[in-house]
């Protein structure tokens, strides 16, 4: 059985308070029986307080992003083994937003993957094409180009230890969702491509999770289809109830 997942991306949104004051809400929402895991990334800053809170419960808490190094020079990162210090071993890579803004390239991610899996992190790795590429047909050759030029160059995959995230950049924050048929259908051609690279075992104990703009409303049509095994949630993971009835919807 592969795992199912959904999966709170928080962004660069909530301070302290509120951060602890969702957290709180999330966990006395969890308390009911759900079919899946569920993890939440708010900022760096509250990392090790929103973990402290949620070891009373089920929930996992992974960073947004993590440095190309181990240490040194590098203004601003933060280290595999720093976010290890505070009991943090999963982090998201590749999201869209680090590529747009922050300008990191395949090579960097490669990098990065790199090092996570050399310091046995649970890696979150999203790829995903932009509206340009799917109105031109290009979305599968530019997914088959993110993988061939990143996770497909590490030859030793624990498909416990990675959870891809299909996240169509089109579909980012616009209110705009693939329509389950365009999930499932890329969903299946990246398990295929994991077959291919690697063999069946990794490829069928893969989980995939979909992100871009999952409510509550349209959870649920998404985590039906069978090669969607959960979802990356951003601006609904914000909100307790939300969230809750997405993870409900699995
Ligand atoms: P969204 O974000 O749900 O707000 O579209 C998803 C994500 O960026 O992971």
């Amino acid at each position: 059985m592969r795992r199912k997942i959904v999966a709170g991306n928080w962004k660069m949104n909530n301070n302290f308070n509120q951060s602890m004051e969702l957290i709180d809400l999330i966990i006395k929402n969890s308390k009911k029986e759900s079919k899946c895991e569920i993890y939440v990334s708010p900022a760096y800053p509250f990392l090790k307080d929103v973990r402290i809170r949620c070891s009373s419960s089920d929930i996992k808490v992974m960073a947004q992003n993590v440095s190309h190094t181990n240490h040194g020079a590098f203004t601003g990162d933060v280290s595999c083994n720093m976010l290890q210090s505070i009991g943090v071993n999963s982090v998201i890579i590749g999201h869209s937003e680090r590529r747009t803004f922050f300008k990191e390239t395949d090579e960097l991610l490669l990098n990065k993957l790199e090092l996570c899996v050399e310091n046995d992190f649970e890696i979150f790795y999203c790829i995903g094409e932009n509206l340009e590429a799917r109105k031109s047909n290009r979305a599968y050759q530019v997914i088959e180009t993110q993988l061939n030029n990143t996770i497909f160059n590490i030859s030793n995959i624990n498909p416990k230890k990675l959870v891809m995230a299909y996240e169509p950049v089109w579909a980012i924050g616009t209110g705009l969702t693939a329509k389950p048929i365009e999930a499932q259908e890329m969903h299946h051609f990246i398990r295929e491509k994991f077959k291919n690279n690697y063999n069946n075992d990794v490829s069928s104990n893969l989980t995939i999770i979909y992100g871009g703009s999952v409510k509550p409303d349209s959870a649920k049509d998404i985590f039906l289809q069978p090669d969607v095994d959960g979802g990356l949630i951003g601006g609904a993971s914000l909100n307790s109830n939300d969230f809750s009835d997405i993870i409900n919807s699995i």
